[in-house]
């Protein structure tokens, strides 16, 4: 069914009126530069055309009430204007409502209530960015409701980073939020994470797809790992600092990181530093590759990324590892890895179209052998960014 029917037929049945704005904000696969989004490294994703589709309205009272599709079991949660989420006691609604809060810190408080009606084609916890799609497209909709002036796509997205890291309690990096705000159709975006400067690239790639693969393992970024993570890159970058002033672990250049290593005593903290660094620059080089239309280069640049989340930074687990394995060992398959923040969730491969089959069963028929169950494999094409509908 048409969204705008759609959206306006439940907006009407939960609220007995109609919405006054619709609007789409996508989840998002990377390509590549995982785990370098929060050293000042480059990223490399596209926009899904799945995401969260919402409706709203404003309200005569100070009432906010939230209503999800996907959690009509929830009810409607209702709150007043200016409630804090409280990490402990987690609702779906805190995402939206973060969003708010965020919003108001930065002075962009909404004027009144507000129904808001939200619809996601998105699998939740499979790292494609459900709740980062969930956070922009609030701050889309009450942008357009309350005509905040001066408020661009891309203070939505630090605002919604913000939300994320200071309500949610995530200590996550700018990628999503930006993905999902800024992407562009047909494209992928690269992103300097330390300047915000993004360049887009057409994914031109000919006879192939983007296939992503759902392990079903729900990855919880909000467990400790994630923000360890930073924790020992921290560590790493005060080690290296002490040597000489450096203001994040991708400034280096690979040929930097192999002359200083030898400052950050810790094996542990060394591994995951190395791990940015060489990320980073296998970014960049894909970026190249990609240009050139160098689909093999770029593969290649994809599975050395898995190897090195892998083993170096340690946030892949047993499934992914089956199913990035699995894809390297099939004819027409460019590259694959996992991608996101890890610990479950989603590979991202490139197949040749004429492959596509083989992967599909191969990897079906091996994965339900050995994990016992189906994995999902959907096959994306690169969406826009989020925009009212
Ligand atoms: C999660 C975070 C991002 C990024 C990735 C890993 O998706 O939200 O900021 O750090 O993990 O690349």
């Amino acid at each position: 069914m048409d969204a705008i029917v759609f959206l306006n037929e439940q907006f009407e049945h939960i609220f007995g009126r109609l919405p006054e704005k619709m609007g789409f904000a996508p989840g998002r696969v990377n390509l590549i530069g995982e785990h370098t989004d929060y050293h000042g490294g480059h990223v490399f994703p596209c926009a899904l055309t799945l995401g969260t589709w919402g409706a709203a309205a404003r309200r005569q009272d100070k009432l906010v009430q939230f209503y999800s599709v996907n959690r009509s079991d929830a009810g409607i949660v209702v709150r007043r204007l200016g409630f804090v989420p409280d990490p402990r006691r987690r609702s779906w609604a805190d995402y939206p409502l973060s969003m708010m809060c965020s919003l108001a810190e930065h002075g962009f408080p909404c004027e009144s209530g507000v129904d808001l009606l939200l619809y996601g084609d998105l699998p939740v916890g499979a790292g494609l960015s459900s709740s980062a799609s969930v956070e922009v497209l609030t701050g889309v909709l009450l942008r357009a409701l309350f005509g905040f002036d001066g408020l661009s796509d891309e203070d939505l997205a630090k605002y919604a980073q913000y939300a994320e890291n200071r309500f949610i309690g995530v200590n996550c990096g700018i990628m999503d939020q930006f993905s999902s705000a800024l992407c562009k159709r047909n494209h992928a975006m690269l992103l300097d994470t330390l300047t915000l400067q993004r360049q887009y690239a057409p994914l031109r790639l000919e006879d192939a797809d983007i296939i992503v693969t759902n392990s079903g393992v729900k990855h919880s970024l909000a467990s400790s790992a994630y923000n360890r993570r930073r924790q020992e890159c921290e560590a790493a970058l005060r080690a290296l600092s002490e040597q000489s002033p450096l203001s994040a672990l991708c400034a280096l250049t690979p040929e930097e990181w192999e002359m200083r290593k030898d400052a950050v005593t810790d094996p542990v903290c060394q591994k995951r530093a190395r791990h940015a660094v060489y990320e980073n620059q296998r970014t960049l080089d894909a970026f190249s590759a990609l240009e050139e239309g160098d689909l093999r280069a770029f593969g290649a640049l994809m599975n050395a990324s898995h190897r090195s989340l892998r083993d170096d930074y340690e946030v892949s687990c047993p499934e992914l590892d089956l199913l990035t394995q699995l894809a390297w060992e099939i004819e027409g398959v460019y590259g694959s890895r996992m991608t996101g923040g890890g610990f479950g969730g989603c590979t991202v491969s490139i197949v040749r179209r004429d492959a596509r089959k083989s992967f599909t069963e191969t990897i079906g028929k091996v994965f339900r052998e050995k994990v016992g169950r189906d994995p999902l494999f959907y096959v994306v094409g690169p969406g826009a960014g989020a925009h009212l509908i």
